[in-house]
């Protein structure tokens, strides 16, 4: 499963970037618009941060599909091969995919709550789904039910369109997505932290530390060969 950092915060991005085997960023106007800084200074510093081998999803804001694809050019040609303009599902979006497609610009279709708003945009040529686990959860819809029921729509139909699960508040969600076939998921740092503590890990790891010193002292294995 690829993993994504959901956020648009530089500190946060630097540090998911430089511990954890992230895949890329991914964005969207509120969480740009928390940042309150200037957006193409923003976005040039996440594609710098991650480098230009890591994806980065932004949202197109335009509403239109000819300017969702003006937008999407715009974006391309400032962050490079491995940008993904995100669209909200809908008319003008469904519209916009094909002349992306054409123009080889990744498609990510977004806010994505049911299962045939994913097939009807892969259809149309987006490379990405992104389904809302959380907010489904929230209204009593099983987001990861959701997200099983694309994964296997997408199987069925041999469809080249991957799901990049969104929306988690804890790690039991990310968890479950992972085990029905998500591709992908795109979480805050926060989660990422989550998802790797565990007090039997660090309690190990302090019996390690004992039992070296106990022998050792403060010298390190470096120190010994
Ligand atoms: O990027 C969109 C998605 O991650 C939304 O997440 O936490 O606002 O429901 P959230």
């Amino acid at each position: 499963m690829k993993y994504l950092i959901d956020s648009a915060n530089l500190e946060d991005i630097r540090y998911g970037n430089e511990f954890y085997p992230i895949d890329g960023v991914t964005t969207n106007p509120s969480l740009v618009s928390k940042e309150k800084k200037d957006f193409a200074e923003l976005i040039d510093a996440i594609r710098g941060i991650i480098g230009n081998g890591k994806m980065l999803h932004v949202q197109a804001t335009a509403k239109k599909a000819e300017d969702i694809v003006a937008e999407a050019q715009l974006l391309r040609e400032r962050l490079g091969e491995k940008f993904y303009v995100k669209i909200p599902i809908g008319e003008e979006g469904l519209k916009a995919m094909p002349m992306l497609k054409e123009k080889g610009i990744g498609i990510t279709a977004t806010a994505i709550f049911t299962p045939q708003q994913a097939l009807i945009a892969a259809k149309a040529g987006a490379d990405f789904v992104a389904p809302y686990v959380n907010r489904l959860d929230n209204i009593t819809a099983d987001g990861v039910q959701v997200v099983a029921d694309i994964v296997e729509l997408f199987d069925i139909y041999q469809l080249d369109c991957q799901v990049l699960a969104a929306s988690f508040k804890n790690v039991e969600q990310l968890h479950r997505v992972a085990l029905v076939g998500a591709h992908s998921a795109t979480i805050s740092v926060d989660l990422l932290k989550a998802a790797i503590a565990h007090p039997m890990t660090d309690s190990a790891v302090e019996g390690f530390d004992r039992d070296w010193a106990a022998a050792y002292g403060d010298k390190t294995v470096a120190d010994l060969l």
